[in-house]
């Protein structure tokens, strides 16, 4: 990894999960804001941020994110991180602005887009939120978002994921579920990111398995693998540390 611009600590961009905002990366923002410069934006419509006038898309997100860090005198290439919509997010990144990378963090992600059926499950779910609430979306998805131990001995952390989701908007969550289900396929991008990447996922994510981070590592030419042991989908969440033990280790080696 180049290092970054010299007596600046290397920033660090963390882009959050669906249907969560920001907030979920407060214990990796305490951890690593020591020796980086840690931003962890909102998506359109999520922690309180206006929605676009028109329908955002994951590539148009990136793009806006392109155009916030020009404003921020982010000039020189960063470290881009997302977990799960996130990691979309990133991908799209890397695959629009290489030249801004200098790393990409990849977890509980993956490159393809949406099959048919998944794009039919957005839209059921886009018809049910006609009459349901995010706290009513969060109950159907934390079986699936949290693993088994964390649901049965962190009440906490179920009760975290649950408070973010229910505090988001309907609308920002009805727009982000068109984007995801409107993604493009990254995959065939992957072996084009010669930048060092890491890829996390939980060993027990049941949304993106490790079987699709390790089919993301085989196509990237400069990836490292890190699975997080008791941890499911949202594992920055389920084992904060580890999580940020990953990123620390990998920005030092990689530099
Ligand atoms: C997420 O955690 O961001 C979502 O699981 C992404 C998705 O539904 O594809």
């Amino acid at each position: 990894m180049q290092p970054a611009a010299s007596g600046d600590k290397p920033v660090l961009v963390l882009i959050h999960a669906f249907p969560q905002d920001h907030t979920m990366w407060e214990a990796q923002a305490a951890n690593l804001r020591t020796d980086h410069r840690v931003f962890a934006p909102d998506v359109f419509g999520f922690g309180g941020t206006p929605l676009p006038d028109e329908d955002w898309t994951i590539d148009s997100y990136a793009d806006n994110l392109a155009a916030a860090m020009e404003e921020l005198g982010i000039d020189t290439p960063f470290v881009l991180g997302g977990l799960s919509m996130g990691g979309y997010i990133a991908l799209a990144f890397a695959r629009k602005f290489p030249e801004r990378l200098r790393g990409l963090i990849l977890a509980d992600t993956r490159a393809d887009a949406d099959t048919e059926e998944a794009k039919a499950n957005r839209e059921k779910t886009i018809a049910a939120m006609a009459t349901q609430t995010p706290a009513d979306l969060i109950e159907q998805m934390l079986p699936k978002l949290l693993c088994e131990s964390t649901r049965a001995s962190k009440p906490e952390i179920v009760e975290r994921v649950r408070t973010t989701a229910s505090r988001q908007s309907r609308e920002g969550v009805i727009a982000a579920l068109k984007a995801l289900r409107d993604r493009s396929d990254s995959t065939a991008s992957l072996k084009n990111m010669p930048f060092p990447t890491l890829v996390i996922v939980g060993a027990e994510d049941a949304i993106t398995p490790p079987a699709l981070a390790e089919a993301m590592v085989k196509e990237l030419p400069n990836a490292t693998l890190e699975v997080i042991a008791n941890a499911g989908h949202l594992s920055n969440l389920e084992q904060p540390e580890a999580f940020a033990t990953a990123i620390r280790n990998w920005m030092q080696k990689a530099k």
